[in-house]
């Protein structure tokens, strides 16, 4: 039995165009897919980290670190794009490793996954319950540190200690109530989504128009502030360091991948929505980062809420602005947990249909149409993870679990071009080799620039991983019984 047995595209192309009550419901446009895709973007990284990378790495040139990280972006992007629109599977980056460099790898991609999506969907949550109880305060609603922070917090990197908390409350009540919307359909999801990025980005240019009003340009002087002497502190590689923190505001453009047997027309509209989404958010941010930066001096950026404090030293003039401001981050943090908690289950779904999950991961609910077991697994899970654990501090290993899967949907991309060249690619990733090249090169890049910590935890994770595949996947993965079969129908 080979640990790099693929899939066969005939099977995956099956799987895509396959209808009825057991398949997911097509029902998302082209537009839907780019507002999920902005819905899971827009959130923590932009009003949360976007301080810290100022006031600690890059000071204005933060724009630059914004751009950095968008270029690596759009490398994996692109190839996102040709795979989504050629095998249009839930199973996102899982299924196309699975299509080109083989089970194992696919089981590894899967797995990782779990760090973008799960524990992606619970860091937010606890960042949005932070937002959600400072603005409950302010409208004179006092709910008890008790109830609204973890009951544990971590000593040193790897001890848990008792906080006094109870557990977080308003972490635990999002997750569920964005999972029970997600059992209940696609479409409910999407038109919820929608309303959200619609206010979100509203809010977003609000910011960005009136904020330029009241720029100081003194602000910008100096626009990279000089190297203190230590790497990654101001100057230029302060500028990568912060592209580092900052990529985790681009997490999530890839999330739309996940939706591809919901679309109505995957081929064309898989690439719209992954590359559109991708590119109307980094634009935004840019303009974001200038404003935020023209406003207030970046060492006043060290901050959780920096576009409040920005916003707030424009003196009275924007002072209206502060509440639509908290308001635009509770939404666009509402959302992120959203698309996460979407596109988690929809790869358990499609790792339960070939075999490496138990079948029961594979259901899809008579009525909503929607993958209900994986998702309620899900949400439980993320829901106790967001309400019981200092889950804020992993934002990193979130990070570094979607640039390993970047690196590998980049390499699949040359992989399937020399071995199925001939297959139809509804879009195609231009200047192949170069641009997975440089897909795969920025985003190890930016995995370098994670702390050690970091590593170790993802590498504890892959080998948690490891053994269960060993134990579980592969004595029940598919594609080993058809070749087992095929084989000793072979001997006969
Ligand atoms: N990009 C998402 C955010 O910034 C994960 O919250």
């Amino acid at each position: 039995m080979s640990l790099f047995a693929t899939k066969s595209l005939t099977a995956l192309m099956d799987e895509a165009g396959a209808e009825g009550s057991n398949t997911l419901k097509r029902a998302l446009s082209a537009t839907n897919l780019t507002t999920l895709g902005i819905g899971a973007i827009i959130g923590a990284g932009i009003f949360v980290l976007t301080g810290t990378a100022a006031a600690q790495y890059a000071g204005p040139a933060i724009v630059y670190s914004f751009i950095l990280a968008g270029i690596g972006c759009l490398f994996a992007g692109l190839c996102y794009a040709e795979f989504a629109s050629m095998i249009p599977i839930a199973g996102s980056a899982y299924t196309y490793g699975y299509a080109t460099l083989g089970e194992l790898v696919a089981w590894i991609i899967g797995w990782d996954l779990i760090l973008e999506y799960l524990f992606g969907a619970a860091t937010v949550a606890v960042g949005w319950s932070g937002y959600f109880t400072a603005f409950m305060r302010e409208l004179g609603w006092n709910i008890s540190d008790k109830y609204t922070t973890a009951p544990f917090q971590l000593h040193g990197s790897y001890h848990l200690v008792p906080t006094g908390s109870v557990v977080n409350l308003p972490a635990i009540v999002l997750v569920l109530l964005m999972s029970t919307l997600l059992v209940i359909g696609i479409k409910e999801s999407a038109r919820f989504n929608n309303v959200i990025v619609f206010i979100k980005v509203a809010i977003v240019f609000l910011v960005i128009g009136f904020g330029f009003m009241f720029v100081k340009t003194a602000n910008w002087h100096p626009f990279i502030p000089k190297n203190t002497g230590t790497f990654g502190h101001f100057g230029w590689s302060g500028i990568v360091r912060a592209a580092g923190v900052l990529f985790f505001a681009y997490i999530g453009f890839d999330a739309v991948s996940t939706a591809a047997q919901e679309a109505k027309n995957p081929q064309k509209d898989m690439p719209i929505g992954i590359l559109g989404s991708l590119a109307i958010c980094t634009v935004l941010y840019i303009l974001m980062a200038l404003v935020i930066t023209g406003l207030a001096n970046y060492t006043e950026l060290n901050v959780p809420h920096p576009v409040f404090v920005a916003i707030s030293k424009a003196g009275p003039g924007l002072a209206w602005m502060g509440p639509i401001v908290n308001i635009g981050a509770i939404l666009g943090l509402a959302s992120v947990v959203l698309v996460m908690l979407l596109g988690q289950p929809r790869i358990f779904f499609s790792m339960a249909r070939d075999g490496l999950l138990p079948s029961v991961f594979g259901k899809v609910h008579p009525r909503f149409r929607t993958p209900y077991v994986t998702t309620i697994v899900t949400g439980l899970v993320a829901a106790v993870l967001a309400g019981m654990l200092p889950i804020d501090q992993l934002a990193e290993l979130v990070s570094i679990g979607t640039l390993l899967a970047f690196v590998i949907v980049c390499l699949g991309v040359i992989v399937m071009r020399r071995t199925r060249p001939e297959v139809n690619r509804p879009f195609r990733t231009p200047f192949v080799p170069v641009v997975p090249i440089l897909g795969v090169v920025g985003c190890l890049l930016l995995m370098l620039g994670l702390p050690l910590e970091t590593w170790i935890r993802l590498l504890v994770w892959l080998i948690i991983g490891l053994v269960i595949y060993f134990t579980y996947g592969r004595q029940h993965s598919l594609v080993q019984r058809e070749a087992q079969e095929k084989g000793a129908s072979g001997a006969d």
